[in-house]
């Protein structure tokens, strides 16, 4: 029934860290997956370490993380650096057969640099400075804290750059934007801004400047935009949050940058990013091998499907970081991922037996090579006192997450036996969907919003979900990448448009791909001025429509759409279309002065097609009709998976995951082989089988 067919690595078409294969030079392909362990020797007796280190390989993980935020203990004064106790625990390590990953300390500035050079500390938006005793709170705008550490990262590749026990190095930690009122940050916004304009005349043109006399004559006038100040210039806050991304790029490059002089080329470099999807600097800087995320799942936000589905987590999150970070990074890791309760959440609550496995697996299933648990030892001091670990606070006693890690490791040994590298089945690499995603317009549209109804990452997630119920593996993609792979290409929401990506999308049409584009694309230029035109009129010949207005409804008065007798309510965003003839109307709005207007068009462009969808629906059961439509049409394989359910392929597995809250059968094709688990899951089970030959 299922033919199996073996696919390239579509990476390789990307502009993306390291060339898609890379990745088999730092994990063997035949590992599939290897699983680490954070230790923070500096937070333990001496004596304890080799009980710890022991502990650790004899549970299964093949690694260790080191050195992360201690910068105090690996520099006590200025230009005095102690390695005595780093080199022993990696001697430790490499005595129970642990790897290491080294880390740079950054986020965590002593005190004698904070106290000489108070510059260092991040100024707040409003005048207020952050203060030593936490963490990541120097800025990396200024002079100081970006020379310091790079005389200790220097320092710590001089010593482990050539050391066989030391396998990569992790950059900082959850890097982000510092944004930073300090001198520093404003003398670099500006210098920024000269780079990228040069002139002022171009910079008060890109920011409309003559719009309320905003107009600057010389560059020593621009202010760092107070993002709270009532109507501030959108365009000067939007460069000053890219200014700021920048900053956090370019600060990991200098980091790597710096520890290339020392290190050899079989150490690889990292850093682990929280998965947000309006940061710029994810998949920015340059100098990196490869990038990875961090994940929890359980800490009182994201409710899950049910009165409990807060113990299993949203389905979607782990799913979503997957499919962003791999299109940037064919090696796909994860740094962090909970064992256990958290502290630092609204509500902490126990996550549910098996959903830690659960996560794992699903790391695994969206080509995860490797995952790090955070952490081992459960703190017994400290911010994150309560933080669960692998062991709990005595350090010897596995907690129910430490157990479900070695069950993981134990499993992944199983399914090593039966891998078929890079085999998928034909039916679910057919359905290979690209959605193009830019993070740029996702910081444009949420600070010009035009409703409270509105919000891009909930409108992306109904794209997400539904292509992710009709079984198909998905790629965030972005404008620079190849989107030929594609068969559909969805476009949500891309509100900044260039000219020359509007060309890219026609071509892309022209020559066979199909478009699904939904409200408020291409209504601006790249600068995020509006077309001097009707509303999106650049890609009305894609349309096959033109958009006469958009409409936005109050919340307590909804409205519908309908297609094909069902309807859809909406609040958020509308654009009433107005289609050509021969351009197909799949749906109409209903409810108001343009009761009957067309919601949805379809029409045949070149050898594709190109559909827009004109309203956000409330639940995304209208996005997802017209993704099931378009499949059909198209004559794509298509499942109908429930909310909840996700069902993964990858070198010749396959792994079927329930997060919801009700059972699941899973029908499996003839000559399949089940390694783990039953066809029937209950909430959190995992099932992984071979697929037929
Ligand atoms: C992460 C962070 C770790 C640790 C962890 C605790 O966000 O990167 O350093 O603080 O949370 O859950």
């Amino acid at each position: 029934m299922y033919r199996i067919l073996l696919i390239t690595a579509l990476a390789l078409l990307f502009a993306v860290y390291g060339q898609a294969q890379d990745w088999k030079r730092f994990f063997p392909e035949e590992d599939l997956m290897t699983v680490g362990a954070y230790y923070y020797p500096e937070h333990w007796p001496q004596e304890q370490w080799d009980r710890d280190l022991a502990k650790i390989a004899e549970m299964g993980f093949t690694f260790t993380h080191f050195a992360e935020f201690a910068w105090a203990q690996l520099e006590p004064e200025e230009g005095v650096y102690d390695f005595a106790w780093l080199d022993k625990a990696v001697a430790l390590a490499d005595k129970h057969g642990l790897k290491v990953i080294m880390c740079t300390s950054t986020a965590t500035p002593p005190v004698w640099l904070v106290r000489k050079h108070p510059e260092v500390l991040i100024t707040h938006e409003d005048g207020t400075r952050m203060d030593h005793g936490a963490r990541q709170h120097a800025s990396f705008s200024n002079e100081y804290y970006r020379s310091y550490s790079q005389k200790l990262i220097a320092e710590l590749a001089r010593r482990y750059g050539q050391d066989e026990r030391i396998i990569g190095w992790q950059l900082d930690n959850e890097p982000r934007s510092t944004v930073d009122y300090s001198e520093d940050a404003l003398k670099r916004f500006r210098l920024w801004l000269q780079k990228k304009y040069g002139s002022i005349d171009d910079l008060n043109q890109a920011w409309g400047t003559n719009f309320w006399s905003v107009v600057f004559s010389d560059w020593s006038e621009i202010n760092l935009p107070q993002h709270q100040q009532w109507g501030m210039n959108l365009y000067q806050r939007l460069d000053h949050g890219r200014f700021a991304d920048e900053e956090t790029s370019s600060f990991l490059d200098e980091q790597a940058r710096t520890i290339r002089q020392h290190a050899a080329e079989w150490q690889w470099i990292t850093t682990n990013y929280i998965p947000m999807y309006d940061a710029r600097f994810i998949g920015q800087s340059k100098e990196l091998d490869f990038i990875t995320y961090t994940r929890y799942m359980v800490y009182g936000e994201h409710e899950g499907l049910g009165p409990k589905g807060y113990r299993v987590g949203e389905y979607s999150r782990i799913a979503m970081a997957n499919d962003y970070f791999r299109p940037l990074s064919p090696l796909m890791g994860v740094m962090e991922l909970q064992p256990g309760q958290v502290n630092w959440g609204s509500i902490n609550s126990q996550p549910l037996p098996g959903a830690v496995r659960l996560w794992l697996w699903h790391i695994f299933a969206g080509e995860g090579k490797f995952v790090c648990t955070y952490r081992f030892r459960a703190p017994i001091y400290g911010y994150e006192q309560y933080h669960y670990g692998i062991v709990g606070p005595d350090g010897v006693s596995p907690t129910a997450g430490g157990l479900e890690y070695q069950q993981f490791i134990k499993e992944v040994a199983q399914v090593r036996q039966e891998a078929r590298q890079g085999e998928v089945p034909a039916a679910y690499a057919a359905r290979k969907t690209g959605i193009l995603y830019d993070p740029d317009n996702y910081v444009a549209m949420q600070q010009n919003k035009q409703t409270t109804e509105w919000n891009t990452e909930a409108h992306v997630l109904k794209y997400y979900k539904g292509l992710k119920s009709l079984g198909a593996p998905v790629d965030f993609v972005r404008d620079t990448m190849d989107l030929s792979a594609y068969p559909v290409l969805v476009v949500p929401a891309y509100q900044q448009m260039s000219k020359p990506l509007i060309d890219k999308l026609t071509r892309y049409t022209e020559q066979g791909g199909h478009l699904v584009m939904s409200v408020r694309t291409a209504h601006q230029n790249e600068k995020g001025h509006l077309w001097e035109t009707p509303h999106a009129a650049p890609i009305y010949h894609l349309l096959g429509a033109s958009i006469p207005f958009y409409d936005l409804l109050r919340p307590h008065a909804p409205d519908t759409v309908v297609m094909e007798g069902e309807r859809y309510g909406w609040t958020s965003w509308g654009d009433v279309l107005e289609p050509n003839e021969g351009t197909e109307s799949w749906a109409r709005f209903a409810g108001d002065f343009y009761e009957g207007k067309t919601a949805v068009t379809h029409q045949a462009y070149g050898q594709g097609s190109v559909t827009y969808v004109g309203a956000d629906s409330h639940q995304g059961r209208l996005e997802q009709a017209v993704l099931t439509k378009l499949f059909e049409r198209l004559n794509l394989p298509i499942e109908n998976y429930p909310p909840g359910v996700l069902v993964e392929y990858r070198d010749g597995l396959g792994i079927a995951m329930n997060y919801s809250d009700k059972d699941y059968e899973m029908t499996l094709p003839k000559g399949s082989k089940i390694i783990i688990g039953q066809a029937s899951l209950s909430t959190a089970d995992v099932l992984v089988w071979r697929l037929p030959r």
